[in-house]
């Protein structure tokens, strides 16, 4: 996907139409639905409609039953807007745009945002999309490697630091991020957000794993710091809900919402309604959602470090500091029973044991490396077939 690189990295310009293809994308279209372990994914647990409704008050239930299924108003539902303002204080329900996914508020936001000739930072590896749409929307593309020691990974505060320079239009900044489960900490993002406003930069955060943090406090969002910035939110993560297909833009700069609002009348009109009045209620049960999730996380991190512990030949693991996943190395000696090829091993896994792990370099990882989520509930059995695979 993009190189791996020690150094700062400029990836000039593409078009729309000529983007590449999305890796972990067409990866998933071939292993994601047909085999029964997906470690490789990054939506943990996912509810029924029948285990959603219970958190529910007597208006929403009413609301879901009644609804009529026509279009929707562009900015998105009312009751849906006012609970996601409600995660962001200092924010109302008019800095919220809805869309489908976290997927479309990132086109929209790059598209509002970003203008031909633009210069923008974003961090490597990284989730392809906050590669791919900043250029194809005509910006130059520095990267900023996220900082390992080993198989630990660190956010890269000092150097993001110093990209930070006048003439940078904008800072794309996935924290806490994919595929290394690195995280700012406040005082770290309060200092970029800080600079980026002295130097004109604006932020836009990819805060889809926000609320998932495990060896730090979660940090106040991008728009809470910035009125100039943009916050991205999707129902995929915290909540489990990823078929949902709702994500949503924060921001106190009404002409960029105005702006991207005009652009989704032609991409999407609308959000789906079953899926705005479901997610009204999964958003307004916050806390109570996000800890479903961060239970089953935290259990599996400590089964994985166990594992790790237990079966070095199969497997490096070293802990995130937030996230639903980590990037894992494949263990030498299983490597070198695979001839040195990790595509080997990664088919290996998937054809004995069931089990799909996702390709690190998809991310701009190593190609020994793998991206392994740790959210769903049958982790368990997932590593008990990985073990039996050997
Ligand atoms: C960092 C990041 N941003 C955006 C998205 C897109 O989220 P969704 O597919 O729910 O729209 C993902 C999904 O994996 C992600 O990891």
């Amino acid at each position: 996907m993009t190189p791996d690189a020690d150094e700062a990295v400029w990836l000039p310009p593409t078009r729309l139409g000529a983007v590449p293809d999305f890796e972990l994308e067409r990866f998933f279209d071939r292993f994601e639905f047909d085999l029964p372990y997906q470690l490789g994914s990054s939506d943990p647990q996912t509810l029924s409609i029948g285990e959603l409704l219970p958190y529910a008050d007597e208006r929403q239930r009413e609301r879901w039953h009644t609804l009529r299924l026509g279009y929707r108003t562009a900015a998105g539902d009312p009751d849906l807007r006012a609970a996601i303002a409600a995660l962001y204080p200092g924010r109302g329900p008019d800095d919220v745009l809805v869309a489908v996914g976290a997927a479309e508020a990132l086109m929209l936001t790059f598209a509002a945002a970003l203008a031909p000739g633009d210069r923008a930072i974003s961090l490597t590896p990284a989730y392809q999309s906050l590669h791919e749409l900043p250029r194809a929307m005509g910006a130059d593309l520095e990267l900023v490697p996220v900082e390992r020691e080993g198989d630990a990974w660190r956010f890269p505060f000092e150097r993001l630091m110093e990209a930070l320079r006048p003439g940078i239009a904008a800072l794309v900044l996935n924290t806490p991020h994919n595929p290394t489960g690195v995280a700012a900490t406040a005082e770290q993002l309060s200092a970029v957000v800080e600079r980026c406003d002295e130097a004109g930069i604006r932020v836009i955060g990819d805060e889809v794993y926000r609320g998932l943090e495990w060896s730090l406090r979660t940090p106040p969002s991008v728009t809470e710091l910035s009125d100039r910035a943009v916050a991205v939110g999707v129902t995929s993560k915290v909540y489990g809900l990823a078929g949902l297909r709702i994500g949503w833009l924060v921001t106190g700069d009404a002409a960029l919402r105005t702006r991207a609002m005009a652009i989704k009348d032609y991409t999407t009109l609308c959000a789906a309604g079953p899926s705005e009045v479901l997610a009204t209620i999964a958003v307004g049960a916050h806390a109570r959602l996000r800890d479903r999730t961060r239970t089953t996380c935290e259990a599996n991190m400590s089964r994985l470090e166990a594992f790790a512990a237990e079966r070095p030949d199969l497997l490096a693991w070293v802990r995130p500091d937030a996230t639903t996943i980590s990037v894992g190395r494949i263990g030498a000696p299983l490597l070198g029973r695979h001839r040195g090829e990790p595509e080997a091993v990664l088919a290996h896994w998937r054809e004995r044991a069931g089990v799909v792990v996702a390709p690190g370099p998809a991310f701009g990882c190593a190609p020994d490396e793998f991206r392994l989520g740790f959210g769903r509930a049958d982790l368990p059995e997932a590593l008990a077939a990985l073990a039996a695979a050997g």
